[in-house]
């Protein structure tokens, strides 16, 4: 047998977006994204969930806030001059997500705006006419706010089959342009219930219960847009995919180590064995009885979600934690920072091996091909006189991440495709920040509102030209 050395020749060097961070929302409905404000007291902090006071709140009184997710980077207006640009550094693939709210203002059954659709029309003719491949998201935590504040998002079935419908519309339309879909970023990180899964809080009692609740008719909504999607066009492939967040444990002590096994499980393996091995394992059956987490399973959402398995296995990875059993229970991001690790200013570790590790051992569970749907280092930053940035800290995390990709490539792990978060510095998703900057482009915005919105490449932007001419040998 032959062994591989780096990258096949058709990979997908690409980069990623999500419409509530990049496009702006002009000719849209209202997302929750949108009233997730900046707060320049509080910037460091991790949006919470709102409750539906707060929520109100933001909605009637938008002039008291700063609202960057409703800017964006204008990549509405801007996205020809942007794609060029970004061809310019030789990309192959480009991860966007499609704004459900762009489609259907308020989510729900109305005639799909027909300005909407033509927008991706335009967006997707000019991608084919670059060679720039989509893989696109089709649900990227940015929920319509009335969907939220009305039924509590996937938490209702009835918004569930508005989703498909929706779902169904753009996998019509786009049926000859598109080949690779992500039904949902990051199906496991329902911490933000919000956006994740359109949950208020306070609007519910037993939040635990209702995620997992929600989650379960995500998982059969998925299993729907697949089965609806191979008809449209059977060369389609559906990606499940996970915010990497497996954790090794803080020591070797046995309790640590049972903590971290049963949480990897839980926040991570549960999602892809029921999307990709098609059921629910043992273990969650168990966790969900031992919490008396109970809800209602219909008749068929297990045989239709077997008979729909999803296709491949799309991962985000910035960086890993590790856990206690006496510091951290099984919550998703309950954990501790890696010692032996450095981190960017919020707190980021930085752990090039973490991905190697991560990638052998999907690998070695699912044998589903992968890819990178997001990998990145956020900084802050300023242009210098000769307007640019020297972000040679950006080149070393990501030639390092690549290194271990390659690596994991040559054990055999099959990776088809990778893609950088981000290509263009754009509003930050955690906590509604420009300068928490991933981009190759500088984008000259400030958290403010305030800047010209000219972008700029930085010396990454030029490292990654070379590496993707080289198919990934001159990393
Ligand atoms: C991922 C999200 O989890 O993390 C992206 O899918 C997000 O939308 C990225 O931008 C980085 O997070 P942040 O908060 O630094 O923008």
């Amino acid at each position: 047998q032959e062994l591989q050395n780096g990258f096949s020749s058709n990979f997908l060097w690409g980069a990623a977006i999500s419409a509530k961070q990049a496009e702006g929302s002009a000719d849209r409905g209202l997302t929750v994204a949108d009233i997730q404000d900046y707060n320049p007291n509080n910037h460091a902090k991790v949006k919470g969930d709102f409750t539906r006071e707060e929520i109100l709140e933001r909605v009637e009184h938008p002039n008291q806030y700063i609202f960057p997710k409703k800017k964006g980077i204008d990549f509405y207006h801007q996205y020809r001059s942007d794609l060029e640009l970004l061809k310019q550094m030789g990309l192959k693939a480009f991860r966007l997500s499609i704004s459900w709210s762009r489609i259907y203002p308020n989510g729900d059954y109305t005639v799909p705006s027909e300005a909407g659709l033509s927008f991706y029309d335009k967006l997707f003719d000019t991608m084919q006419s670059l060679s720039i491949t989509p893989i696109v998201t089709l649900y990227h935590d940015d929920m319509p706010v009335d969907l939220a504040l009305k039924y509590n998002g996937f938490l209702d079935e009835q918004v569930c089959d508005w989703f498909v419908n929706y779902a169904t519309t753009v996998l019509t339309r786009y049926q000859n342009r598109v080949k690779f879909w992500i039904p949902v970023n990051q199906i496991n990180l329902t911490r933000v219930g919000l956006s994740a899964l359109g949950i208020v809080r306070d609007q519910v009692t037993e939040l635990d219960q209702k995620k997992f609740e929600t989650v379960h008719h995500k998982f059969v909504m998925c299993a729907r847009i697949k089965a609806i999607g191979r008809k449209i066009n059977p060369e389609f492939k559906f990606g499940c995919m996970l915010a990497d967040f497996l954790v090794n444990p803080e020591t070797c002590k046995p309790e640590d180590v049972t903590l971290a096994t049963e949480k990897n499980q839980m926040t991570m393996y549960f999602f892809a064995d029921v999307q990709l091995r098609g059921e629910y394992p043992k273990y969650a059956l168990r966790y969900l009885k031992d919490h008396q987490i109970d809800f209602t399973i219909q008749d068929g959402d297990l045989q239709l979600i077997r008979d729909n398995r999803l296709d491949f296995l799309a991962i985000s990875y910035y960086n890993s934690n590790v856990v206690s059993a006496d510091k951290n229970s099984m919550a998703i991001g309950d954990s501790e920072l890696n010692p032996y690790l450095k981190a960017n200013p919020w707190g980021w570790t930085i752990n090039p091996l973490g991905l190697y590790d991560s990638f052998l051992k999907y690998w070695d569970r699912y044998h589903s091909p992968l890819m990178i749907a997001e990998n990145g280092f956020g900084q802050i930053e300023e242009l210098d006189e000769n307007d640019t940035v020297h972000d040679d800290y950006r080149i070393d995390y990501l030639r390092q991440h690549l290194q271990a990709l390659k690596n994991a490539v040559e054990k055999g792990v099959d990776v088809f495709a990778y893609c950088a978060w981000s290509p263009i510095d754009m509003v930050s998703s955690g906590t509604s920040e420009m300068k928490k900057r991933y981009g190759f482009i500088y984008n000259d915005l400030n958290d403010d509102g305030t800047g010209s919105g000219k972008r700029y490449p930085k010396d990454s932007f030029y490292w990654y030209q070379k590496v993707i001419a080289s198919n990934g040998i001159s990393i």
